[in-house]
């Protein structure tokens, strides 16, 4: 009885994991990480800056984030030189597909 009970508390709260994108917990480490050296308050390169999550939601809703992190024709390349890693992406895109919400 208790071991089942425990079991699915265990199954549920890994399933919890690995559905909720929130933009604290796993995109602004992201953006922190690539983005913060050249899109901050205090260098907004291109008049982004990534350090709000305000900041990051004008760029999804003006539609330049998405592009330019998929290295997509017609945007500029980012982060300048590499791409984020696939499993990256897929959290920013899901992210973006749930609203972009402040969460
Ligand atoms: C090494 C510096 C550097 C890093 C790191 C960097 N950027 Fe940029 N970014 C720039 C510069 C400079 C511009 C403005 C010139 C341009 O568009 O190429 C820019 C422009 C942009 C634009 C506008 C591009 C367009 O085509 O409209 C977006 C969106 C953007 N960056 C997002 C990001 C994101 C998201 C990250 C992190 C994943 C990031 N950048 C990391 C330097 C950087």
């Amino acid at each position: 009885m208790f071991g089942s009970k425990f079991l699915f508390g265990a199954v549920f709260s890994l399933l919890g994991k690995t559905a909720t994108v929130t933009y604290s917990k796993s995109v602004a480490p992201i953006i922190n990480t690539a983005c913060l050296g050249c899109h901050s308050s205090a260098l907004a390169s291109g008049g982004y800056n990534f350090s709000t999550h305000a900041g990051v939601k004008a760029a999804v809703t003006n539609g330049r984030l998405m592009g330019s992190i998929n290295y997509l024709t017609g945007f500029s390349a980012m982060p300048q030189g590499y791409k984020l890693i696939s499993c990256q992406l897929a959290t920013i895109k899901k992210w973006v597909a749930a609203g972009a919400l402040n969460n």
